[in-house]
């Protein structure tokens, strides 16, 4: 097909032109000083991403090894974790910790609201004998297009007076949504290059705050690859303890520029907007958001709940086919039900119309029951809100 394929997945995102050519350098003498250079400007440049004045480490990994290194660097076998089931992702993360040899609990929910502060609270309260040492949220569920509130889940652990870790994956979440590592006392923040940092998938950070730095010198789990002791001491120069991906990092560079030149908050007031529009369109196509707290409501994707009985998986094979155009899946019990709208990373006002119009041009041509008009109501919202109105009549 010719022109631009649409990746509206909800990660990885599309990579823009600038970061597509600050990768391609050559690359250089991880031990040298240019190097040097690099890995302090990335290292130093994430802090402020994450808001933290703490260590952040940068693993060559997907955001799976992210998570091992959040639990493997702060706990020991045996011990007890509390997550909460948000969805695929939380499920997944919980999977891990039992295949580490820990024992995850879940708080569940039905898949279509954010983690419940109230509850956790009331667990931790119950926990009269410390045994719960971290509690694990997922910021976005990427499956599911729900937030957490993790400000409140902090101000919970506070409540209950209780001394477990708090960690938390941004994956779907950094760079989009407004996050504060410092700020709301988490330990540990997990995330990816491929979402809202617009990089190819290949790294992932941790954020650490001191507490969990001293956690790990407790900490009996089998770590080599993950450990944050082994990376604090070459990091404290820009080097890496192993070969790092050197041009993976000359695009975070980029990205980090590009993130301080629009602004953080400019960043965040951009993914907010472009979800309310796509809400919208949700809305006049008679469809249902699957996230059903207003609260809770993601910026960085929209889930959408297909009426009872419509393949959602025909429906994207109709848009890749005719419109070239990818949108996420749903995931194990979302399977078939939902289709995911991905509206982070490098994303503007005629790219979300295109997707959304590419949606609508969808559920006709897969005979999806709808109301026409949805892309229009996006399209007035966004008109609506523009920054740059004139009100000069045409000379
Ligand atoms: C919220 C969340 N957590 C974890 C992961 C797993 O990350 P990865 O696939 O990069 O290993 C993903 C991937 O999409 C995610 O969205």
């Amino acid at each position: 097909m010719s022109g631009r394929h649409f990746l509206q997945i909800p990660g990885p995102t599309n990579v823009p032109d600038r970061i597509l050519r600050a990768m391609d350098r050559p690359t250089i003498d991880h031990r040298g000083p240019a190097f040097a250079e690099l890995g302090q400007k990335v290292l130093s440049g994430l802090r402020q991403v994450f808001k933290t004045e703490g260590q952040v480490v940068i693993f060559p990994a997907s955001g799976t090894g992210a998570w091992e290194a959040a639990l493997v660097n702060c706990l020991s076998p045996g011990e007890r974790v509390l997550m909460v089931e948000t969805g695929h992702f939380a499920s997944l993360w919980r999977e891990m910790a039992d295949r580490l040899g820990l024992q995850a609990e879940f708080i569940e929910t039905d898949w279509r609201h954010g983690a419940d502060p109230a509850a956790i609270e009331d667990r931790l309260r119950a926990d009269l004998g410390g045994e719960i040492k971290a509690v694990c949220v997922v910021h976005n569920e990427t499956s599911t297009g729900c937030t957490s509130p993790i400000a409140k889940v902090r101000e919970a652990i506070d409540a209950a007076g209780h001394p477990a870790l708090l960690m938390v994956d941004t994956i779907s979440s950094l760079a989009s949504i407004d996050y504060r590592h410092d700020e709301w006392g988490v330990d540990v923040t997990v995330a990816g290059s491929q979402k809202g940092l617009m990089l190819p998938p290949g790294l992932s950070f941790n954020a650490i705050s001191d507490r969990a730095r001293t956690a790990t010198k407790a900490a009996r789990l089998p770590r080599s690859y993950w450990s944050w002791e082994a990376m604090a001491g070459p990091n404290a120069s820009g080097f890496f303890p192993y070969t790092p991906a050197t041009n993976l990092l000359y695009g975070l560079a980029e990205a980090l520029d590009m993130l301080s030149e629009e602004g953080l908050d400019e960043v965040f007031a951009r993914h907010d907007r472009h979800a309310a529009a796509t809400r919208r369109a949700v809305e006049a196509w008679g469809l249902e958001v699957l996230c059903q707290d207003p609260a809770c409501f993601s910026s960085s994707l929209t889930a959408v709940l297909m009426p009872e009985g419509v393949s959602a998986d025909h429906f994207r094979k109709v848009t890749l086919e005719n419109f070239d155009l990818s949108l996420g899946n749903g995931l194990s019990r979302l399977a078939d039900k939902v289709f995911r709208i991905g509206h982070l990373g490098d994303f503007n006002d005629l790219m979300l119309l295109g997707t959304l119009s590419g949606i609508e041009m969808g559920l006709r041509l897969a005979e999806v029951p709808h109301r026409a008009g949805g892309a229009q109501a996006a399209l007035e919202f966004l008109a609506g809100e523009c920054r740059f109105a004139s009100g000069v009549a045409a000379q």
